[in-house]
Parts: structure tokens; C-alpha cells; sequence
């Protein structure tokens, strides 16, 4: 049932929004910036380009999400209301269940390949950073001091909520309060996390989302709005970019094809003062650089060999940097409590079969479960480890109502702020990315500081009444269950990934140099190739990321502005 109304969906994208087959490009249209990808990264850098006055051009290879935009994709219950599966809270776990048609099919990880990228199908969770993430990570101009205007500038856009139902009730708390209650006992401090970002040492919190009118919101509800209504800029969707056209160090334009729809051709930019910006997410900006000879020889020579080979920029103009290098996410360590207070609700039976008051409650007034986060996600804490090597370890850890009983919570400790693993990301000669290192545990400490907080949580919740640990169980130590857990993407994955192109001084072209781009996310041995998105992030955060991404889009974009 689900897999037809998919299909049905895509088939009525195509009949409105987009034209019925390719358009094959004009020549003569130029653009003063080509953006690839409309995520967390390039959606607020495509308005703040067009705000400036430059004509901007958005390229994304998915359809439509939000109604919004002329979205499809619904369950029977939303037909006839301006809302598709992307902008119900409550459905959005639903990627999970039908990823068809929505998820990147190009990559072996999870990655939203719809207008909106993460922001369309992630759970909305929106974190301010925490000011060491900017500290610790970046380079100079980076630093928290430097992130303050931007940061007020995207949390004045999109504060935020942490009642997302309009009616400002919190529903099915249970969970909350009694791990949140638990966690007070035991001497953590409840905090409001957004006002107070530098608090995430042994605090606790509801979850923050960036929900607007019980609706998904975020960059695609304010800043692709204002980009839209100007003249200069346009959005490309179901056109999917190939590779950037360059001639020595200079991009000329993007060599597109269209997805079913969408534009097929070569896009060029403005003569001379012209710039492409890649946001097309840590893997799908890592592609576009191999395809473009720009990556490791080894994977230049993957790309040289596959179906790309024959139109491939000549070996003479490669340019050698350590891109999928460097790569990370959140270390993600699943454990299940159960407790008699926790209820459960079935986010998942919502898409066909949602209860009927709750369905009404949602669609007539903005209220009640389904305008939740599935699956009940909270509280959330943080906690500080001093790793054995001395660097501070940031862990976030993620309650959701969801488990192997009624009664269960599962809590995700992620290691963000700290972390020293670094994976790699590869290209296959079919041209699909894969993680051939996965960037989890890779250090003592890493792992130190991971079964430390995990003890620390277990002492924590000790006494509480009623409180069954499910995994681990009693009689297995932290140690040993963290050690049990194999360190691959589909066991330790959090969907956080960052570092393929990474931000530094140390331009990667030279021996032992680590940088993909500079401080003014410029592509090293290119005039006017940029990378905005969470490619460019040195090292991981610590708390979910999109927020941070966003803020570091509206700072590239001051940067790349102030370029001459
Ligand atoms: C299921 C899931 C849940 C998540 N939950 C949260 C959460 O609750 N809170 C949070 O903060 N973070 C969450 N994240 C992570 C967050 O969404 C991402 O970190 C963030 O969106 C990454 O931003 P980005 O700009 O780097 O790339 P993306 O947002 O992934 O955007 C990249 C865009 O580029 C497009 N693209 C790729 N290649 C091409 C091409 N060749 N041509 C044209 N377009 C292309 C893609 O279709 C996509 O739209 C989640 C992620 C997932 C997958
Ligand atoms: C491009 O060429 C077409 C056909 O010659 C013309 O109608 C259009 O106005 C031109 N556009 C620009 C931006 O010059
Ligand atoms: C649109 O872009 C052109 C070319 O960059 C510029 O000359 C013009 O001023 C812009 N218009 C607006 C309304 O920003
Ligand atoms: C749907 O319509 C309501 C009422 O006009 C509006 O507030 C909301 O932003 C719209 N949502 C979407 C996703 O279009
Ligand atoms: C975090 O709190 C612990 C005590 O619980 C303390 O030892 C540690 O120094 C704190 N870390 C930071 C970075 O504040
Ligand atoms: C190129 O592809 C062929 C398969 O068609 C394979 O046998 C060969 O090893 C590849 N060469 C390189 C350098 O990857
Ligand atoms: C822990 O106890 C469970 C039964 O509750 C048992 O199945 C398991 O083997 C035990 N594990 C260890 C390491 O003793």
C-alpha cells in the first residue's frame, strides 16, 4: 500500500511541479552562483547569495518534500490538506519505514535525497552549539566569538520549540518525567539547552526542535521562502549534478542531468566572476569533487574507470586533496531501560491507520501526538568526560519511547565534542560512495570515554523503582557490552556524517596537509569552487548537527561575499 502511494506520488510530481520530461538547457543563461544541493547547508546560502543581489541558481537531484513546494507524498489521511508525509512531526520516522523514492540511492549510509536534503526528512531536532564545538574544531574565524552573528541570525529565523504542539501541552511525557525525574535525583541539572548552550555537563532537558506551527519548518519554511521570492534566484529539483566543469583552477559551469525530470545540459556560470558551491552533503559533495578530479589519485582513477572515464577532466588537470578523508559521526551506543510509567505510541501505525482523534486533533487545530517528533524523543542529558589523553569528551545522550516491550525507552549515547576516529569515504566504480573505514572507536580514548559515561548513567539511575535495565543487562559490565557492539555504520550510526572536505590552513595539496578547503570554504587549486555543508566540519559536534550546519552557512556565506 505504502510502495503505491509512493509511486503515485512521484507520478504527480512529475505531471505538476516539474516539467513532464527533460528540458535540455539553454546556452546563454549564466548564473553568478551555481549551488549544488538544497540541505541544511545550501538552502540559507542560497538566500543569503540572492539577498546580496546575485543571481543564484539551486540545483537538487530529488523531487519536492514539503507541500510547500509542490510535495506529493502523503498518506490518505493528509489528501486535500497542503501537508505531505515531510511535514507531519509524527511521520517522520517514517524514511525508515519507505525510504523509496526518498533516501539517496547513490551511498551505502542514510541521507535525505528530497528538496530539503536532512532537513526535510530528519527529526528536527535543533541544537544551538555548545561554544567548545566551534572552539575545539575549527580553524581561526571560526571560533565561537566568531559564530555569534550567525548564530543569532539562524536562531532568529528558526528558534525553535521545545512544545512543538501548538497548544504548548507536552503529550505522553511519562517517559520524560520519569527518566528526567530520575536523572534530578541523581544531582543533574535540568536545563533549557538553547538558552544556555555552554551547559552539557551532567544536564538534562526537553528536546528542542525546529518545528513551526506544529509543522516541520526549518530552512525549507523561511530561508528557501525568502529566496524564492526573488527575481535572481532559481530552484532546479529532479536535476541532478554530474560534475563541475573547470578549466585548470577555474569552474566554468556544472555539467547537469535530469532525474526523471529536471534540466539535462551544461549550466555555466557568470564569465569570470562566476562560483560553484557545493552543498550536496559529506558524501554527495565528496562524489561531485572525484568526478570533477578533484580527490586522492586512487579514487580518481575508480572515477576514470567507470562509465565517467571517457568525459573525465585529463589526468594533467587532477588535483590531489585528501577528500573522504577525515570523515566522522556520532558514535552512537543504544541501550533499553524499561520502566511501568513509560507508554508507548504507535508513530509508526499513524501513517496508515493514525487514531482518529488524534488525526483530528493534528489536522483541525496543530495539537496533540502526531504533532511530536515520532518516536517521543526526550529528555535529553549531557555529560563531559575528561578522556585519558586529556581532551574533553562531549557525550549527548537521545531518550525516544521505542523498544523491545510497551513499557521501553531507548536511549542513544552519541560521543560528539572530543572524538579523535576519523574514517574514509570511498567511490565505487558504479559511482556509489561507501564508508571503507568506519570512523567509530578507532581510539582508546574514544572508547574510554564511552563506557565511562555509560557507568556513570547506570550509577545514576541505580535506585530507581521499577527501573529494569533491558541491554545491558545487570550482569554484564559497560565494558563488555561496549566492546560487544561491532563498530560499523549499522550498529554505531547516527546519520551525523561530517569531514569529507575538510576546513584547515594545511592545504591538503601539500605533503601531510589534512585541508580540502580554506577558511572561506574554498576548494584548495580552484578560483571560485566552494563547499558549504557538513563536509567542511574538521571534527564532530555534540549534539545533533543540522543546526550547526546551518549557522556555518550563513557565516561561508559572509566570507565568500566579502571575496573579491
Ligand atoms: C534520518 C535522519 C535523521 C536525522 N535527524 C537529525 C535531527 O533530528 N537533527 C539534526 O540536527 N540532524 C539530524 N540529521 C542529520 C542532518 O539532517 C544532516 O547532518 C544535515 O542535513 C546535513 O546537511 P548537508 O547540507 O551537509 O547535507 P544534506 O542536508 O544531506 O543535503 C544535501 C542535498 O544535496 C542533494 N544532492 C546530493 N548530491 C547531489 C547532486 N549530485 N546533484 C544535486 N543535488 C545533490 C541531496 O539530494 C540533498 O538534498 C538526520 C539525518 C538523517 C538522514
Ligand atoms: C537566451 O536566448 C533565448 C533565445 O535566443 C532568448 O529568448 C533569451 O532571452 C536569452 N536569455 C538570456 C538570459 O539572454
Ligand atoms: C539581479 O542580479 C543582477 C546580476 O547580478 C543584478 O545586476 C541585479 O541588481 C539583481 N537584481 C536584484 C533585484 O537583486
Ligand atoms: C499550510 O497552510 C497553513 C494555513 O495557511 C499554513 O500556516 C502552513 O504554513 C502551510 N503549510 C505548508 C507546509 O504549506
Ligand atoms: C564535567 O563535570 C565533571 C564532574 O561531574 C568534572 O569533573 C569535569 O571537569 C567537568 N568537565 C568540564 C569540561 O566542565
Ligand atoms: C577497471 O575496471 C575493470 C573492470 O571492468 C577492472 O578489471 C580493473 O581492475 C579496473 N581498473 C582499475 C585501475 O580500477
Ligand atoms: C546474563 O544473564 C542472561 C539471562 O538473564 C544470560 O542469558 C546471559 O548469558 C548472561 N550473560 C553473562 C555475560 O553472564
Amino acid at each position: 500500500m505504502a510502495m503505491a502511494g509512493v509511486v503515485l506520488a512521484a507520478l504527480a510530481t512529475l505531471a505538476t511541479a516539474q516539467p513532464p520530461t527533460c528540458t535540455t538547457l539553454p546556452s546563454n543563461q549564466t548564473y553568478d552562483y551555481i549551488i549544488i544541493g538544497s540541505g541544511a547547508g545550501g538552502i540559507p546560502l542560497a538566500d543569503r547569495l540572492s539577498e546580496a543581489g546575485h543571481t543564484v541558481l539551486l540545483i537538487e537531484k530529488g523531487p519536492p518534500s514539503s507541500g510547500r513546494w509542490g510535495g506529493t507524498m502523503k498518506p490518505a489521511w493528509l489528501s486535500g490538506t497542503n501537508l505531505t508525509r515531510f511535514d507531519v512531526p509524527g511521520l517522520c520516522n517514517q524514511i525508515w519505514a519507505d525510504p523509496v523514492g526518498v533516501s539517496c540511492t547513490d551511498t551505502d549510509q542514510m541521507a535525505g535525497c528530497v528538496l530539503g536534503g536532512g532537513t526535510a526528512v530528519n527529526a528536527g531536532l535543533w541544537w544551538k552549539p555548545h561554544p567548545v564545538d566551534w572552539d575545539s574544531n575549527f580553524p581561526a574565524g571560526w571560533r565561537s566569538k566568531d559564530m555569534q552573528a550567525a548564530t543569532e541570525k539562524v536562531f532568529a529565523r528558526i528558534p525553535g520549540t521545545t512544545h512543538p504542539s501548538v497548544d504548548g501541552k507536552r503529550y505522553l511525557a511519562q517517559g520524560f518525567e520519569m527518566l528526567g525525574g530520575s536523572l534530578e535525583k541523581a544531582g543533574w541539572e535540568f536545563v533549557t539547552a538553547n538558552e544556555q548552550p555552554e551547559r552539557k555537563n551532567r544536564t538534562y532537558g526537553h528536546s528542542t526542535f525546529m518545528f513551526e506551527g506544529a509543522e516541520r519548518g526549518g530552512p525549507l519554511a523561511t530561508y528557501l521562502l525568502s529566496a524564492s521570492q526573488r527575481k535572481n534566484f532559481s530552484l532546479w529539483t529532479n536535476t541532478v549534478a554530474k560534475r563541475v566543469v573547470r578549466s585548470g583552477g577555474h569552474a566554468t559551469g556544472v555539467e547537469v542531468e535530469c532525474n526523471g525530470a529536471g534540466y539535462a545540459g551544461i549550466v555555466s556560470v557568470t564569465p569570470g566572476s562566476g562560483r560553484v558551491v557545493l552543498a550536496a552533503g559529506a558524501f554527495g559533495s565528496a562524489k561531485l569533487l572525484f568526478r570533477s578530479g578533484i580527490g586522492p589519485t586512487d579514487q580518481l582513477n575508480v572515477v576514470k574507470n567507470s562509465t565517467d572515464g571517457a568525459t573525465m577532466i585529463g589526468s594533467d588537470s587532477w588535483i590531489n586533496l585528501p577528500v573522504g578523508y577525515n570523515l566522522n559521526d556520532h558514535v552512537g551506543t543504544d541501550i533499553e531501560i524499561a520502566h511501568p510509567d513509560v507508554v508507548f505510541y504507535d508513530y509508526y501505525a499513524a501513517w496508515n491507520k493514525p487514531i482518529p482523534e488524534d488525526k483530528d486533533q493534528y489536522l483541525n487545530t496543530r495539537t496533540g501526538p502526531l504533532a511530536q517528533a515520532a518516536p517521543n524523543i526526550g529528555p535529553i542529558f549531557w555529560e563531559i568526560i575528561n578522556g585519558k589523553d586529556g581532551i574533553p569528551r562531549h557525550l549527548h545522550w537521545q531518550a525516544r519511547v521505542e523498544g523491545s516491550r510497551p513499557t521501553s525507552m531507548t536511549i542513544t549515547q552519541y560521543l560528539g565534542t572530543g572524538s579523535v576516529s576519523r574514517g574514509r569515504m570511498i567511490i565505487t566504480r558504479q559511482l556509489n560512495t561507501l564508508v571503507s573505514i568506519p570512523p567509530y572507536l578507532r581510539h582508546e580514548a574514544d572508547k574510554a570515554a564511552v563506557i565511562q559515561g555509560l557507568v556513570n548513567l547506570q550509577e545514576s539511575l541505580k535506585d530507581v523503582d521499577g527501573l529494569i535495565w533491558i541491554s545491558p543487562r545487570p550482569n554484564v559490565t559497560a565494558e563488555g557490552f561496549v566492546n560487544s557492539i561491532p563498530a560499523i555504520p549499522s550498529r554505531r550510526g547516527s546519520n551525523h556524517w561530517i569531514g569529507t572536505a575538510k576546513m584547515g590552513l594545511d592545504d591538503g595539496r601539500q605533503a601531510g596537509g589534512t585541508a580540502v578547503v580554506d577558511l572561506n570554504t574554498k576548494v584548495y587549486g580552484m578560483d571560485n569552487l566552494f563547499v558549504v555543508d557538513a563536509s567542511i566540519f574538521p571534527g564532530m559536534v555534540t549534539a545533533n548537527p543540522s543546526a550547526a550546519i546551518v549557522i556555518a552557512a550563513e557565516h561561508a556565506a559572509g566570507r565568500i561575499l566579502g571575496l573579491k
